[in-house]
């Protein structure tokens, strides 16, 4: 595991894009697995730049969802699909068929999240794999105590999670769905190159525990120790913990 102290959001956004825009360079039409919520923006703010200053050319890429909520009505602005769309898929000028995610909306969960994963199998696999972190040291949806194998599947989320994502529904926890699909941890470990972003100071002790600790299913981004390429990129705050 690789890890990288910038100096600020910014500055980890900009590194961030700077390596997807090598990739696409190199692999035009790569699978780019993205995260919702704050963290990711300055990475998609930096790409979205160099698409228009005419730096780079992303109009080939593919992107994948990470998690989806269960339950909101298709549509939602708060919905994951939706918010790829506004963060991602608009920005770059990508098509609409240009992405996939799993289906919130189902009958059957169980048989999206089954075929979620096919999906992103015969896509040919993720190639790079954008993640957050919680102040839980959740990645995707995989709350702790997770399993390190597991798959796509439903989850609950936890109230601390519900807490943190409240401020995306008016500070209303009641109003934030209590469960997801997310993408498992085995899931996720597929995914050619691991690329987590983490800032500000809320996020210092899971990044210690991430980083430092053991690979235990109480923190879940410890996983990405035993990932061969994973890079773990924080800010000053977030790495104030780190030894
Ligand atoms: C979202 C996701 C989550 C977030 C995490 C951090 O798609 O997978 O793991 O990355 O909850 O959220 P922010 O960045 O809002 O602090």
């Amino acid at each position: 595991m690789e890890v990288v102290i910038v100096p600020d959001a910014k500055a980890g956004g900009e590194l961030i894009a700077e390596a997807v825009a090598q990739l696409l360079r190199r692999k035009p039409d790569a699978l780019l697995g993205v995260a919702t919520g704050s963290t990711p923006l300055p990475v998609y703010e930096a790409l979205t730049a160099k698409v228009r200053a005419g730096e780079l050319d992303a109009s080939a890429a593919r992107i994948a969802q990470l998690d989806e909520y269960v339950g909101l009505p298709a549509g939602h602005p708060e919905s994951y699909r939706a918010t790829v769309l506004r963060e991602v898929v608009e920005p770059l000028g990508l098509g609409p068929g240009s992405f996939m995610g799993p289906d919130g909306s189902a009958e059957d969960v169980q048989a999206a999240c089954a075929a979620y994963d096919a999906a992103l199998a015969s896509a040919g696999g993720v190639d790079l794999q954008l993640l957050g972190i919680g102040t839980d040291g959740h990645i995707g949806f995989n709350e702790p105590c997770s399993s390190l194998a597991s798959r796509t599947r439903i989850k609950t989320l936890t109230e601390q999670t519900i807490k943190d994502n409240a401020r995306f529904f008016d500070g209303d926890v009641g109003q934030v769905p209590r469960h997801v699909i997310t993408q498992g941890i085995g899931t996720i470990l597929e995914a050619r190159h691991l690329v987590l972003l983490a800032t500000g100071e809320g996020k210092a002790d899971a990044v210690a525990a991430t980083v430092e600790g053991p690979v235990a299913a109480v923190v879940p981004a410890s996983a990405l120790q035993r990932h061969p390429h994973a890079t773990v990129v924080v800010d000053e705050a977030a790495a104030s913990k780190l030894k």
